[in-house]
């Protein structure tokens, strides 16, 4: 079966992904008319159009079900499309190409909706494009949306989503969709740690493991919404745009504006299996290295803040070299008159007193530990006590006339500014080229505000542009996205950085629900998570070492405790569990992730799964539970696993101990496909 293809009349097409079938009617308007298990386009010709079902003349037939509502159209549902006078938009013809789906609508001006199917994968990505045909004036887009998505018609809608905050990133919520309109938002220009930019929706019937799924996500690291609607009528739709309700898009005459990618999916097989295919589609079409293993790397954040120094970090570099460690990365403090979060910020060259020759010595010493050297940045953000912005007082985001409105003592610099981008460029490619460094944790530590209206989603592709460029000319360079934490963390950003700093809380028990939140939709192998000291600096929670490990291990595995003042077992222990996690890091990293036990219980656990590998990671929170009996997914039934059948463990369960005691206490099972017999 082709990719795309039409039916025989040419007014019904079917975008076929590996296992599902998205399918358009075409008229003088288009129709959504399926989206769920595989069918032809020629069975997918035979659905007839969606009726209201009272059918009385206040319902219009396309309330809830246009594929692409434009205000001033026949719509009540959010416009996808709105601009100053309105627009009428009628289909001009369509163009299939082999992967490629592009209709062509116009109505006073030209907009192309844009569909790929990216094969091996169940995702189908849109975005729109809208052009100024005409001669004269100014045309100002409101809402320009990437896709509106129709779901099919069910008895109920339940949306899956995240929010939180600093420090409590990704907290999963699953509510029943009101019949109303229930908005995502970030009025930040930056992804936020607030919400993130996907959804999932099922009937209220779906679980981990079964049931109907569709969710969507969008590729966009500034402000952005997502529109929930549900309508009385009994249809459920989901907008994807990048703005909030203040931005606006100015386009001239012959220009175009080009939203940012709407990626989406549907399966039958339940939260966990959108989660996998979310995993599968970033691992082949999204992330730069996804064939690559990330390094386990030591940050000094937490263990030296702002206070940091040649000898210290050479210190700390000498013992991470002995647990293991791949990659070292001195945080924030190593620049300006940055020795606290009040200054220095901009000034992007090695505090004098603390590095008189440079970061050079530094990043050899590492190097000659066999250790990769990495450095933290902030490039788009300035101290006003620093030379930058003495320097360029006009390069913030701020109005005129207006006391400029510190956070964290910091202002953001304007990134849609071609010079602001270009200075940003040469700092960073200089410290590259300067140290020899082979990483940046690239950070954003406030939001917006006083921003031009450009600049709201503007700052964001400038963003895209620097790192970009950056990447361009330092192939070897590796970034991580950081936001305060995982303030960044969207499909966007991955598309150009290779792993992303979680959450500022580092406390073990707290990240098992903020990685719950994390891999609902993006893959374990980008998922930044350090072993740090106890009690925790963030939450005072004292947690033992082997979980603490074992958190971070279902991630990419960091260290960001004080080396220097943790005891020689703890020292011989850490080098131990470095050593196993990089035996299964390619499971954790590139295999199928399976949630076996939500971090919402007193028990919980996750698997993974690649080729004839298996990892299991059980975490006691509470209670004095010593045996778990755990039903393992997605083995080869007829392979046995240290002498136990596929088949048997995933009927009848994996049996694994805890240690003894009650409360906080973890267990790692490693498992290998026996050889044939
Ligand atoms: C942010 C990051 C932290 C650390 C600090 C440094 O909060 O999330 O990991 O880098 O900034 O100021």
């Amino acid at each position: 079966m082709p990719l795309i293809e039409a039916s025989p009349d040419g007014a019904t097409i079917a975008l076929h992904t590996a296992h599902t079938t998205y399918a358009l009617r075409l008229d003088h308007t288009v129709r959504p008319i399926h989206w769920g298990p595989r069918i032809s386009a020629t069975d997918a010709a035979t659905i007839p159009a969606w009726r209201s079902p009272h059918q009385d003349t206040f319902e219009g037939p396309l309330d809830g079900a246009e594929e692409f509502p434009t205000a001033g159209g026949p719509m009540f549902a959010p416009a996808a499309l709105s601009t100053a006078s309105d627009a009428s938009l009628t289909v001009d013809g369509h163009d299939i190409h082999a992967d490629e789906l592009i209709i062509r609508l116009s109505g006073g001006l030209a907009v192309d909706l844009h569909y790929r199917v990216r094969p091996g994968t169940d995702v189908i990505e849109r975005w729109s494009v809208v052009r100024h045909t005409g001669d004269t004036g100014e045309i100002v887009l409101g809402t320009h949306a990437a896709a509106a998505w129709c779901l099919p018609v069910r008895d109920n809608y339940r949306l899956t989503h995240v929010t939180g905050g600093w420090a409590r990133e990704g907290w999963l919520h699953r509510v029943e969709v009101p019949v109303a309109e229930t908005t995502l938002v970030s009025r930040r220009g930056v992804t936020s740690h607030g919400t993130n930019p996907w959804v999932m929706l099922d009937d209220g019937t779906a679980g981990e493991e079964a049931g109907e799924v569709w969710s969507t996500a969008l590729a966009f690291s500034g402000s952005w919404r997502m529109t929930v609607s549900r309508t009385p009528a009994g249809r459920c739709s989901v907008l994807a745009a990048a703005g909030h309700d203040r931005t606006v898009t100015r386009l001239q005459p012959g220009e175009q504006a080009v939203s940012p990618t709407s990626a989406a999916l549907y399966t039958g097989g339940g939260f966990g299996a959108a989660s996998r295919a979310w995993h599968h589609y970033q691992r082949e079409y999204v992330l730069p290295h996804a064939d690559e293993l990330r390094p386990v790397l030591y940050n000094s954040w937490e263990a030296t803040s702002f206070t940091v120094t040649d000898e210290g970090q050479r210190a700390l570099a000498d013992r991470a070299a002995t647990l293991g460690v791949e990659l070292f990365v001195v945080d924030d403090g190593w620049f300006g008159a940055r020795t606290s979060d009040r200054a220095g910020l901009g000034d992007w060259f090695p505090n004098p007193r603390r590095f008189p020759d440079g970061l050079r010595p530094l990043a050899d010493h590492v190097r000659s530990l066999d250790m990769d050297f990495g450095l933290w940045v902030e490039p788009e953000m300035v101290n006003p006590d620093s030379d930058l912005h003495r320097a360029h007082p006009d390069w913030t985001l701020h109005q005129p006339g207006v006391p400029a409105t510190e956070l964290r003592h910091q202002l953001v610099l304007d990134f849609t500014r071609t010079d602001v981008r270009d200075w940003a460029f040469s700092q960073l490619d200089r410290i590259v080229r300067e140290t020899g460094l082979t990483f940046l944790k690239w950070d954003f530590n406030r939001p917006f505000t006083q921003a031009r209206p450009a600049a709201w989603t503007g700052h964001a592709h400038g963003v895209y542009d620097v790192i970009d460029r950056l990447r361009r000319t330092h192939p070897t360079l590796r970034v991580e996205t950081c936001a305060g934490g995982g303030g960044r963390v969207d499909l966007g950003i991955l598309a150009r950085t290779d792993q992303a700093w979680t959450s500022d809380n580092t406390d073990a028990v707290d990240r098992l629900a903020i990685q719950h939140g994390y891999t609902q939709v993006y893959p374990p192998g980008t998922m930044v998570a350090w072993v740090t000291d106890s009690p925790n600096p963030i939450t005072g929670r004292e947690v033992p070492l082997p979980f603490r490990f074992h958190a971070a291990m279902a991630g990419v595995l960091g260290l960001g405790g004080d080396l220097t003042r943790w005891t020689d077992d703890e020292l011989a222990y850490a080098a131990d569990m470095v050593a196993q996690y990089r035996q299964i890091r390619p499971v954790v990293q590139h295999g199928t992730l399976y949630r076996l036990l939500p971090p919402t219980g007193a028990l919980s656990a996750s698997q993974y799964v690649l080729d004839d590998r298996v990892v299991v990671f059980v975490w006691r929170v509470t209670g004095a539970q010593r045996t778990v009996r755990l039903r393992l997914r997605g083995l080869d039934p007829a392979t046995t696993y240290q002498g136990v059948s596929g088949a048997a463990l995933m009927a009848a369960g994996l049996t694994v101990e805890l240690p003894e005691g009650s409360g906080l206490a973890s267990a790692l099972v490693h498992l290998n496909a026996d050889p044939p017999p």
